[in-house]
């Protein structure tokens, strides 16, 4: 008799386990289901309607330019991995200067090259010097740029350009994602005096700064400032006609809103990538980078507080653009799922992989792998990828010119 109790018992335990385990099942599986790419390819429009997955939550979003400020709060779904269609393949990216933006060009020459897709490129000869940068695109655009087949279109831009809305909408489908990028303006500011050797004139200028980590300091107090800073607007097409002032700033602002789906923040580049990732509905794969352009001469200098004040007041239209984009992006961080920051650690994390393997680790093992995560399916880091992740703009652009040439001259024949 007790056996048989012992018995029954059991069964109904094994039971309710069984019952827990199903359930509990179903949920692993759910997450299962939805790893790879997150989302579809979207419009701005689209951005804060995404949603499906069941965790309701209140997002206040909101848009300050220095004359309104409104916020609205809304009921927005978050999903951890929205489901993707297809990946996006025609994209426009503005190559900003000094703002990490080689490393998202050899994205995009990747993602061109092993897509078979049709770039934009300067129409230049390799031996001309800057081979590789399309200048701001004139009316009669079509003498500057290498043609494409009849009947297709341009698929992606990743060459130093000039943002001109009415041309790239001429030359790009219209379900193209436009992206920019965008960094600290002292940060950048720093950047490009080293980089185009204003530090050394700036020096010669100022000998007294010399042997002094302040060097920025006594040439900052010339007015105007004598060495001229090229910022993000510039590349994005901001012409000044007269005075700046705020109305023509905020006109400037809210056309860059209106033409770009999404503006990277170099400060918070891995967020930036995998957001963009989402959007595109790229594979992680799709986005891996080694470092590139990173410049190493930087060294043994100090800003004061007075320089930072006087480097934002130098850069009376940049400041305002990156503080509005910043403000954008952390609304957009604002409204992920816990899941999109677990993704962006275990980007960084293959990240750590990927640079491992490609500088050091290519005689050490013959592929690179790297396994399944909720994000991704397994997938190989090969020694072809590491190369291509190395490309060096000048090599890039006059590869997929020449392919690029190529498929015109063919599709005449
Ligand atoms: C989400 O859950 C709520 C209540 O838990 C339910 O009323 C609603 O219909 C669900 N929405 C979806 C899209 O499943
Ligand atoms: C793109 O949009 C414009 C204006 O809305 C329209 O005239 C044009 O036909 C569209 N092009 C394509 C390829 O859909
Ligand atoms: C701002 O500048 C533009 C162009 O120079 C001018 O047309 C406009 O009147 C100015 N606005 C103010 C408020 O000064
Ligand atoms: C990775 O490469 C190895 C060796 O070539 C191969 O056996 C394996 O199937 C590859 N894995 C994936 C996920 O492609």
């Amino acid at each position: 008799m007790k056996q048989r109790l012992f018995v029954v018992i059991s069964f109904v335990f094994l039971g309710i386990l069984c019952i827990h385990l199903i359930v509990g099942r179903k949920k692993v599986i759910t997450v299962d289901n939805v790893q790879g790419p997150i989302a579809f390819p979207a419009s701005r429009k689209d951005r804060d309607h995404l949603s499906t997955q069941n965790e309701t939550m209140k997002t206040a979003h909101s848009k300050t330019t220095k004359e309104h400020t409104t916020t609205h709060v809304q009921t927005t779904t978050i999903q951890p991995n929205p489901i993707c269609i297809a990946k996006q393949k025609n994209i426009v990216f503005l190559k900003v200067h000094k703002c990490g933006s080689s490393t998202v060009a050899n994205i995009l020459q990747r993602y061109t090259y092993n897509n078979h897709l049709n770039p934009l490129l300067p129409d230049k000869d390799t031996t001309e010097q800057s081979y590789w940068v399309l200048n701001r695109l004139k009316e009669q655009y079509m003498s500057q740029i290498i043609p494409i087949p009849e009947g297709e279109s341009y698929n992606t831009m990743f060459v130093h350009s000039v943002h001109d809305h009415d041309i790239f909408k001429r030359l790009f489908p219209n379900n193209s994602y436009y992206v920019a990028i965008l960094r600290d303006p002292v940060e950048r500011f720093i950047s490009y005096t080293f980089y185009y050797q204003l530090v050394a004139q700036m020096k010669e200028d100022f000998p007294q700064s010399k042997h002094n980590p302040y060097i920025f300091s006594k040439a900052l107090l010339k007015k105007p400032f004598p060495y001229g800073v090229l910022g993000p607007s510039y590349d994005l097409g901001f012409r000044p006609w007269g005075k700046v002032n705020e109305t023509v700033v905020d006109r400037f602002i809210d056309n860059i809103d209106k033409d770009y789906d999404f503006v990277m923040i170099m400060e918070y580049f891995d967020e930036s990538l995998v957001y963009l990732r989402h959007k595109l509905c790229w594979d992680i794969k799709d986005i891996l980078y080694i470092k590139k352009n990173v410049n190493y001469e930087k060294k043994g200098y100090a800003l004061s507080q007075k320089d930072r004040q006087l480097i934002k007041a130098i850069q009376p239209v940049d400041v305002p653009l990156y503080d509005y984009f910043y403000k954008q992006f952390w609304n957009i961080l604002k409204s992920q799922h816990v899941s999109f920051f677990e993704e962006v650690y275990n980007f960084k994390q293959i990240l750590s992989g990927v640079a491992d393997y490609c500088n050091f680790g290519r005689k050490l093992k013959p592929e690179g792998l790297f396994a399944k995560t909720q994000w991704h399916d397994a997938f190989n880091v090969t020694s072809e990828d590491c190369n291509q992740m190395k490309w060096t703009e000048g090599h890039a652009i006059a590869m997929l010119a020449k392919k690029a040439r190529d498929k015109y001259k063919n599709s005449k024949i």
